[in-house]
């Protein structure tokens, strides 16, 4: 095959050509996923329906001022419901896989492993997946985006507790069981760093759980979740589920910000072994933490693994999955001030600052608003994706790369004055986004020879993002709060058109 080389100008910064002009004979691989996310909390609501129990964003998204706009997940998009008309919608696009992930506690509503199992949250999820199927649409199933149910948070502090990994291999099991044979591709857990480095002891201010400890409770996390996964995985294995498993890993390799510079290269490292290599370096290459992190952080912070977990640890992924929104260059910390760092958090001194980890270039594409660093979700860099990708496959290789989530959010989605309808449905940046990313992608495929098997939006819906609540979009579709109707954004048909062009 004839490869063009793509010259910069076809990466403008506004305005990308019409998608079929790019890179116009270049397909992708037979049996590719171009899939849809969404995760339970933000867009099921139905929280107090059928069995569910609470979890723990059910709690903190009632405490004042913890999530911008005090939305909380009641309604949101009430996906629960509404999942056939939603399937319905995306299957004309051509979506062919929706990446959702199980409420733990729609399953177990009281979490714990000697707890009744709720026969009504299994059926949903069923359901679900069977419709899915039926439509076409490969379900893609996550056990844990970061809602945890409640009670183990109150009763022993969550993943900050080793308790939490029976209780978790228990529910990993019992979905197993459910839904082999008809889900073919599952993760354990979405972005674990994320998680463990911000989310766990969510909000910081109010922690819930008696006796959770701040500072330590992100390598607490850690060490608790990279068992329970190691577990879980073994166990998948054992129960001869058919399918394949691995988890969803977060974040960039950044590359140095000054190409000659010892201070940037060994920052960038840093930024690597904390940012991904805490989970990827043990379960694809070594079973251990990366040694930065053991020799920065004693064991009362992060605890050592034994010989037997590092072994159930090493080798629990069948692929390697990244959501990637964007990449970012790498300066030591004395380069920070003036750049875009942002504000380093002073709660965990021994987690890399963000003045380390988050200096920022346009290396790649930037819409032109990236300055703010509170809304990182700004910043593209297409330019930077597919080095990115290099990069990781040479540290982790694998037969199978997903890009498991990449999404962007509009600058002007931030309000929802009624005149912003019309900006928020022609969705411009998103659009070219969403093009430059896919041709970098097709790209990676055909020239750095990547096993890239498939490709997932965040989000097929707009839905509440975290602690930004509803006041951040990233949906492909619009969602009217007040009466729940969808309507698709420039970006869902550029996909499809795109997709159209490109699958074969
Ligand atoms: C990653 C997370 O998995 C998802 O929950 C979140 O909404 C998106 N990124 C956007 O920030």
């Amino acid at each position: 095959i004839a490869l063009p080389t793509p010259p910069p100008q076809l990466y403008p910064s506004f305005f990308s050509p019409a998608p079929k002009d790019i890179l116009p004979d270049l397909k992708f691989p037979k049996g590719f996923l171009f899939g849809l996310d969404t995760a339970a909390f933000q867009v099921e609501g139905a929280v107090k329906d059928e069995g569910k129990g609470p979890t723990m964003w059910d709690w903190a998204t009632r405490q004042p001022n913890a999530v911008i706009d005090n939305t909380t997940g009641d309604i949101t998009d009430l996906q629960y419901f509404l999942y056939k008309e939603d399937t319905a919608r995306v299957t004309p696009l051509g979506v062919n896989a929706h990446s959702f992930s199980i409420s733990w506690s729609r399953i177990f509503p009281f979490g714990t492993a000697d707890s009744p199992v709720n026969q009504a949250g299994l059926d949903h999820y069923s359901d679900l997946i069977d419709y899915s199927i039926e439509q076409g649409v490969e379900p893609v199933v996550t056990l844990f985006h970061w809602d945890t149910p409640l009670p183990l948070q109150s009763f022993y502090g969550g993943f900050t507790s080793g308790e939490i990994v029976n209780d978790f291999v228990h529910y990993a099991k019992t979905v197993f069981k459910a839904y082999n044979g008809r889900v073919k591709t599952w993760y354990t857990f979405n972005e674990p760093r994320v998680y463990c480095g911000q989310i766990a002891s969510y909000p910081f201010d109010v922690t819930l759980a008696p006796g959770v400890n701040v500072s330590t409770a992100p390598y607490q996390c850690s060490y608790n979740l990279i068992r329970a996964h190691a577990r879980a995985v073994k166990a998948f294995r054992e129960m001869g589920i058919q399918g394949e498993i691995a988890f969803k890993n977060d974040d960039f390799i950044g590359p140095p910000w000054r190409i000659n510079s010892t201070e940037d290269a060994e920052a960038s490292e840093r930024h690597t072994a904390f940012q991904i290599g805490v989970f990827s370096d043990p379960i694809y290459k070594t079973g251990d933490w990366p040694k930065i992190l053991t020799d920065t952080l004693p064991p009362s912070y992060l605890p050592r693994l034994n010989e037997s977990e590092k072994r159930d640890i090493l080798g629990s992924a069948d692929f390697f999955a990244i959501d990637s929104y964007r990449v970012q260059l790498i300066s030591a910390p004395r380069d920070a001030g003036g750049i875009r760092g942002c504000v380093a958090d002073e709660s965990h001194p021994l987690w890399p600052t963000c003045n380390e980890i988050m200096s920022f270039d346009t290396g790649g594409w930037s819409v032109g608003v990236s300055a703010d660093p509170a809304a990182p979700w700004l910043q593209a860099t297409p330019g930077l994706l597919r080095g990115a990708l290099r990069e990781m496959q040479k540290r982790w290789p694998t037969k199978k790369m997903y890009i498991s989530e990449f999404g962007f959010v509009e600058p002007f989605e931030g309000t929802r004055q009624p005149q912003e309808l019309f900006q928020i449905k022609e969705d411009v940046a998103r659009t070219n986004y969403f093009m430059t990313y896919l041709g970098e992608i097709l790209l990676a495929i055909h020239e750095d020879k990547l096993p890239i098997a498939g490709a997932f939006a965040w989000s097929m819906v707009d839905n509440i993002e975290w602690g930004s609540g509803l006041s951040t979009r990233f949906g492909i579709q619009y969602v009217d709060d007040t009466t729940l109707e969808r309507s698709y954004k420039r970006s869902a048909f550029a996909l499809a058109e795109f997709f159209k062009a490109h699958l074969q």
